[in-house]
């Protein structure tokens, strides 16, 4: 059973259908893409004892949950505390994304290198500090903010304003109650996701993802427009950085302050001129990034998920093929503001059993007309090729076999890799 709802979702969802130790998926609540894999179950993520309940019921063998609310939220203890076999972070590891604060301090602790900062729980403070500050500057809220609660402010007054709306307008609700004034870092961003069984870790291939919602990475945030993996800019020498000085030490820190982690973490990297520094955790797989990434591994999902449930991940491989993919999202015109809903979406059939090929779901809705758009981000289109070039212009081809009425994409994704 597969809990989530969206494009990531439909990732995981797509390769554990390949795994042979697998004979039914469920997912909840899932979207009408997966269903067409999963028998999707009407049961909301944040709806534990209903979602244990089912498990049981239905003999669920292996429950993998995608998303973060629930994860620090809880859920696998839940579950767990029922007797089901859970691939996912206990809410005390799942802390590592659901305070900023905790993951700072952590490094902090550990000397894992991240940018400088304070920690304030009281806007006045918070207030004084920025009087001295170098700008620009970072601002984060504390806790889980669907990714908009951080906020680039490149003079005092902006970062000012910044510091009202987070602690004492509270627009991100509680997760305001603290935040994180951090030193501005330049450089290539870059994901790096692994598997984590607790005292292993095993990294996967790299991604990088788009944000922002227009070309050349213009206009607002939003919940990605889309993909490529490998980054051509992590290269063996930050590979080997980051193993020695950042994933098994955190893996480690996490141990020691008896928090073992079970499951994905994402590190989201700034490769600065002054080595990788870690921009931030989160407990789960990116939602674009899953979109690139796993449709590259070789190995069995199931198969690693069950290593890292059980400890024996040291006993896995992970192995990728020698590839590159590329996930430009389709979207509804006018995300991430307001968009309109409900157009048929044709074209879909095109990607059955087109090799290489896929189409995720994340906005969109099953109706007597066939699919038709029910979000801001409705499809996550990927295509692989032998590099990032040919992945690129796949994706980009492939873009184009489906239409519905107000769609929209960048067209840019994995343009950085021409610089490269
Ligand atoms: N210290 C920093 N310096 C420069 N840019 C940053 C810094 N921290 C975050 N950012 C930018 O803001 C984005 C969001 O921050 P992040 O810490 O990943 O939080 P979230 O994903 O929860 O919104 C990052 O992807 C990065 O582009
Ligand atoms: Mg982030």
């Amino acid at each position: 059973m597969i809990v989530g709802s969206g494009g990531r979702e439909h990732a995981i969802a797509a390769s554990v259908a390949k795994s042979p130790k697998v004979d039914k998926i469920y997912c909840a609540p899932g979207n009408a893409g997966i269903g067409q894999i999963a028998e999707c179950v009407p049961i909301g993520a944040m709806e534990f004892e209903k979602l244990a309940q089912f498990a049981l019921e239905n003999e669920v063998g292996l429950v993998i949950v995608g998303m973060d609310d629930p994860l620090v939220g809880g859920l696998v203890d839940v579950l767990e505390a029922k007797g089901l076999r859970v691939f996912g972070p206990r809410k005390n590891a799942a802390i590592l994304e659901g305070s900023k604060a905790f993951s700072k301090d952590l490094m902090k602790k550990y000397h894992i290198p991240t940018a400088a900062y304070e920690t304030f729980d009281d806007a006045k403070k918070a207030l004084s500090y920025l009087e001295g500050a170098k700008f620009p500057i970072v601002l984060k809220a504390d806790g889980l903010a669907l990714g908009k609660g951080v906020l680039i402010c490149n003079t005092l007054e902006e970062a000012k304003e910044g510091v009202r709306t987070i602690m004492t307008d509270k627009k991100f609700g509680s997760a305001g109650n603290r935040m994180v004034i951090e030193e501005f870092l330049t450089g290539r961003e870059v994901s790096v996701l692994s598997f984590v069984d607790g005292k292993t870790i095993r990294i996967m291939t790299s991604a990088q993802d788009h944000k922002r919602a227009q070309d050349g990475d213009q206009g607002l945030n939003t919940g990605g427009m889309g993909t490529f993996s490998p980054s051509p800019f992590y290269t063996k020498e930050v590979d080997e950085f980051c193993r020695k000085y950042i994933y098994q030490p955190t893996v480690d820190a996490m141990a020691k302050e008896g928090r073992p982690f079970c499951g994905v973490i994402f590190f989201g990297l700034m490769l600065t001129a002054d080595g990788p520094k870690v921009l931030e955790y989160n407990a789960r797989f990116g939602d674009p990034e899953a979109q690139v990434v796993l449709p590259r591994m070789k190995n069995d999902l199931v198969e690693v998920c069950e290593a890292c449930v059980d400890g024996t991940l040291d006993q896995v491989d992970l192995v990728f093929e020698d590839n590159a993919a590329v996930c430009v999202v389709l979207a509804s015109d006018g995300y991430p503001v307001s968009y309109e809903k409900g157009y048929v979406i044709h074209g879909l059939e095109k990607f059955d059993g087109a090799d290489g090929y896929y189409c995720f779901h994340a906005g969109t809705k099953r109706t007597e007309d066939g699919y038709v758009t029910n979000g801001g981000r409705v499809l996550g289109v990927t295509a692989k090729g032998k590099d990032l070039k040919q992945a690129r212009a796949n994706a980009y081809a492939a873009a184009e076999w489906v239409d519905f009425g107000n769609k929209y994409m960048r067209h840019d994704i994995g343009k950085a890799i021409d610089e490269a």
